[in-house]
């Protein structure tokens, strides 16, 4: 029995430290989101708002946005913007556009930029997790 909490323990630390990634790693750029505001400008804006705040009936893509879709991985978020997006000519972003629209969403919610560009590949984004809170490590100061 104590060997299997051990085991446990070990696997859980890490999955914790490995290759699991979340939106608070830096998983975009600032050069990414900054095509991504432009081409959310164009697609998006005028239903979603130049914030990005919404309307009565069209939903945020700020603030509660954010919980909602905690706890999924990124893929499903810009699979649904592949799919369901933009209402009316859903399906005419490449996947490359869709990227670099979900990057300059992940900016406008505070999360970090970082040194690398979201992949465009779903593969990919499966592998980061999003989660509306920082998973805390240790304390910032
Ligand atoms: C013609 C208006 C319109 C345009 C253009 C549009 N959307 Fe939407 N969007 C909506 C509506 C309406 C909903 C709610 C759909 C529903 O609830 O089924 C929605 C829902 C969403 C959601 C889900 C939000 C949530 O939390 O439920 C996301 C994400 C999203 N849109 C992203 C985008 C992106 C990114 C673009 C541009 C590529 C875009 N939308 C363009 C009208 C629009």
């Amino acid at each position: 029995m104590r060997k299997i909490i051990l085991g446990l323990a070990v696997s859980l630390v890490t999955a914790g430290s490995g290759h699991a990634k979340s939106v608070w790693d830096g998983v975009y750029t600032e050069d990414q989101a900054s095509r991504g505001a432009t081409a959310y400008q164009q697609n998006c804006g005028r239903c979603h708002g130049p914030n990005l705040g919404g309307t009565f009936e069209i939903p945020p893509l700020v603030g509660r946005f954010v919980p909602y879709w905690s706890g999924s991985t990124l893929d499903v978020l810009v699979d649904y913007i592949t799919h369901a997006m933009p209402l009316g000519r859903t399906g005419s972003l490449s996947p490359a556009t869709n990227a670099d629209i979900t990057a300059f969403i992940l900016k406008s919610n505070g999360f970090p930029a970082g040194a690398k560009e979201l992949s465009a590949q779903s593969a990919d984004q499966k592998a980061i997790t999003f989660d509306a809170t920082k998973k805390k490590r240790s304390k910032a100061h």
